[in-house]
């Protein structure tokens, strides 16, 4: 992990400022106080609202250098004192901007809070979950599905480094990034922006992207807070589609959803963003016990939370659990929603002025999320800065970024099949390159690339390149394509037939359109079945064919993949995505990815990696088409010497877990070692494996290395009968590759 921690340094910040025993900086507490007992409850409220930019923006405003309409935007802030804006302009088409306009119109904003009675900064945010979504031609990454697929800690770490570096050059303040939900349910139009289906993976990334983002100050000049979301059990719908029920129970709320919330808090994420769906029949903006007595009272928080989009009107609109839009505002404030996305109006600032002057909403609450949200504003140096504090250039878009992107996306491209050596190809050998996926940067993208929906080819970026043109570029044999007009499958098949029948090998790119959210629901994991047909086809040629895959969820590609001489999945892996996966199919990169999910077999095959014993008493239950962790390389990578430094210790200590990973191929590459745990008897049943460390090292041929990995006591913990997280005395198995061994754990 690359946060250096410098001793000098941070006795330095020991001795200037005062921290309390929940962490908070007394000289920014004694601040937040001195303006709360200025502002009036009208700029209490103004500071608890959000709204769209599109609010003040006039109609069309992302086609025009300033999108302003002045007397909408002096009314948001000046006469509503709003504390917060989002979005590009203009909803509903925002689309990316020039970074100039961006940095100019957060200037006009900043001037205007400068304009008001006490000069509040305005918090303006953004969904750069891969990179500065919003700002033409910034870097963006794999999505996080992709940075989970690396095991690679360092590059989320530099991941946040540059996201939050290229946030601010645009002069924007706030991340809604990263989403800290568990990726458990592959249908969720969302799972792509999650690190995944293991909790211990999803925290590890996590922590590295908000420790990249933030460095040790949030308010240095190139770093951003970020907002982890969605709290809580979002990303679990039972019937798959987005913003629908998920039926959580305690338990497993505390084992699988919870723990990467509670370690984005401990990695010093200031914001949280709330489940726009419910659990268990509460709606998350009405959930007291997860936004208060759980968020607040055990995981200690002490940021601010913001609502998700219009979810709070929603508790009336579309849950019906609020009589009115006022007992919505109602309720959730007083569940402990701080910040309302409203966003389209001053509804919940007009409704929480009543509210507190009936008596209905508590001034002391509004003091409270008041406190947390100018808390942060100062944790993050808005108030001293006036202007985008660092220059575009050197900070955007930089080849070094570029660099390590692409590093990025080639770690993030998982190689399932390769039949007989198949890959790598020469760079002499003639090509069909086919398929639904193989010319469009946008399958490769996702949502919430220079557009929501990431679906706007015509906005990308001319100078990156489709698999389609990387291949081109890569090699000196023929290469044709035979593509379709857009996405939608429309490719000729008998065209595309008759010109495998010329060609050495055919690359077929299948996959999935763009999309996010609710857009992206689908009612089969099943692929279009003229996918099918077109694989199928091809296949009948008898001409070797490499199965390409791009898209944000594992579709089923079980009957086609058997067929395939090599398969490379590559999920999202964004911009540099055509180029890397270029790199692995010619084998100019070993590939190094492993799945961050289990890939499943049948559309009603979802198992994860970590299930109960139960699950696999019939051994055919786990039978994932991939299972989690898989992912092959050019050279052979071999674990062994697996041992413990004890094998007795008491309830509470750590254990030290040893193995040599030999490089035992003819070339270069990468791996990730995964050591695995299971408690063999305890008194809730225990996943039969879970991951509980990890590494990627970096071996040249017939190169070992020793790991050493420190399993805390928190690794060997679970939620017992009472809720409660404990350990129990007893064994537990350490499993790394082949091997496994043993130790006890005793009663103190
Ligand atoms: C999404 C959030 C996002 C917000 C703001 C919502 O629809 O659920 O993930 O941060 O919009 O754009």
């Amino acid at each position: 992990m690359k946060s250096k921690i410098y001793l000098p340094f941070l006795f330095s910040i020991f001795l200037a400022s005062k921290v309390d025993a929940q962490g908070l900086d007394q000289a920014i507490e004694e601040k937040v106080q001195t303006l709360l007992d200025q502002m009036t409850l009208e700029e209490k409220v103004g500071q608890m609202t959000q709204i769209d930019v599109g609010v003040v923006t006039v109609m069309d405003g992302q086609d025009v250098p300033q999108p302003f309409d002045m007397e909408r935007l002096s009314d948001a802030i000046i006469n509503h004192h709003i504390g917060s804006i989002l979005n590009a302009p203009s909803t509903p088409n925002n689309q990316a901007q020039p970074i100039e306009k961006w940095r100019s119109m957060t200037q006009t904003i900043r001037t205007m809070a400068q304009q008001t009675r006490l000069k509040i900064p305005v918090i303006y945010g953004i969904d750069a979950i891969h990179g500065a979504t919003y700002t033409q031609n910034s870097t963006l990454f794999p999505q996080a599905i992709n940075m989970a697929a690396t095991f690679n800690r360092d590059l989320s770490f530099k991941e946040g480094e540059i996201a939050s570096r290229e946030v601010k050059a645009s002069g924007i303040d706030w991340n809604f990034s990263p989403v800290m939900d568990i990726g458990r349910q592959p249908l969720w139009p969302r799972l792509w922006e999650t690190y995944g289906e293991d909790v211990y993976l999803a925290s590890s990334l996590g922590r590295a992207f908000i420790e990249g983002h933030q460095g040790d100050n949030m308010s240095a000049a190139d770093k951003a807070p970020t907002c982890l979301k969605h709290y809580v059990g979002y990303s679990f719908p039972l019937n798959g589609k987005d913003r629908t029920p998920a039926w959580i129970g305690e338990r497993m709320l505390r084992e699988y959803f919870l723990p990467s919330f509670e370690e984005g808090i401990k990695a010093g994420a200031p914001t949280i963003m709330v489940n726009s769906a419910e659990v268990d029949g509460i709606p998350g903006h009405a959930n007291y016990q997860y936004l208060t007595t759980i968020l607040r009272g055990e995981l200690g928080f002490t940021g601010f939370t913001v609502s998700d989009w219009e979810d709070i009107i929603r508790l009336y609109s579309r849950d019906k659990i609020a009589a009115s839009p006022r007992e919505a505002v109602k309720m959730a404030v007083l569940a402990g929603v701080d910040m309302s996305m409203v966003p389209f109006n001053f509804s919940f600032y007009d409704l929480l002025l009543e509210l507190v002057h009936s008596g209905d909403v508590p001034v002391s609450r509004i003091d409270e999320a008041v406190t947390r949200i100018l808390r942060v504003k100062y944790q993050t140096g808005l108030f001293e800065r006036n202007e985008p504090e660092i220059l575009v250039s050197g900070n955007f878009a930089t080849k070094e970024a570029e660099a390590i992107n692409r590093q990025a996306a080639q770690e993030s491209i998982v190689l399932v099949r390769n039949e007989k050596q198949f890959l790598p190809l020469s760079k002499k050998t003639s090509i069909l390159v086919t398929g639904p996926t193989a010319n469009l940067l946008s399958v490769m993208n996702g949502g919430w690339t220079l557009t929501w929906q990431g679906d706007n080819e015509s906005l990308y970026p001319k100078d990156k390149l489709t698999l389609l043109k990387a291949i081109e570029q890569k090699t000196s044999g023929k290469v044709t394509y035979v593509g379709g007009k857009n996405y939608q499958d429309e490719i000729n098949i008998e065209q595309a037939v008759n010109e495998a029948r010329q060609h050495d090998v055919v690359v077929l790119a299948l996959g999935e359109k763009t999309y996010t959210e609710t857009i992206g629901n689908i009612d089969t994991l099943n692929l279009p079945f003229v996918q099918i047909q077109l694989a199928k086809a091809l296949f009948a040629t008898g001409k070797p064919v490499v199965l390409v895959t791009f898209g944000g969820r594992p579709r089923i590609i079980t009957e086609i993949a058997k067929q395939a001489n090599a398969v490379v999945l590559g999920f999202l892996p964004g911009m540099e995505g055509g180029v890397a996966m270029a790199d692995i199919l010619f084998g100019d990169v070993n590939p190094s990815g492993k799945l961050p999910i289990s890939y499943p077999r049948n559309t009603n095959d979802i198992v994860h990696y970590d299930h109960k014993p139960m699950e696999t008493f019939d051994p055919n239950q786990y039978n994932p088409l991939y299972p989690f962790g898989y992912g092959l390389s050019y050279s052979q990578f071999e674990t062994s010497g697996l041992r413990l430094d004890k094998t007795q210790i008491n309830i509470g200590d750590n254990i030290e877990v040893s193995v040599e990973v030999k490089n035992s191929g003819k070339i270069t590459g990468k791996e990730a070692v995964l050591v695995y745990l299971n408690d063999v008897v305890a008194s809730v049943t225990r996943p039969t494996k879970q991951l509980k460390a990890f590494a990627k090292v970096d071996l040249k041929s017939n190169e070992t290395q020793t790991l050493h990995f420190d399993l805390s006591s928190e690794a060997m913990s679970f939620i017992g009968v009472d809720m409660k997280r404990r350990i129990e005395a007893g064994e537990f198995k350490v499993m790394v590759g082949s091997e496994s061994v043993n130790f006890n754990v005793n009663e103190k």
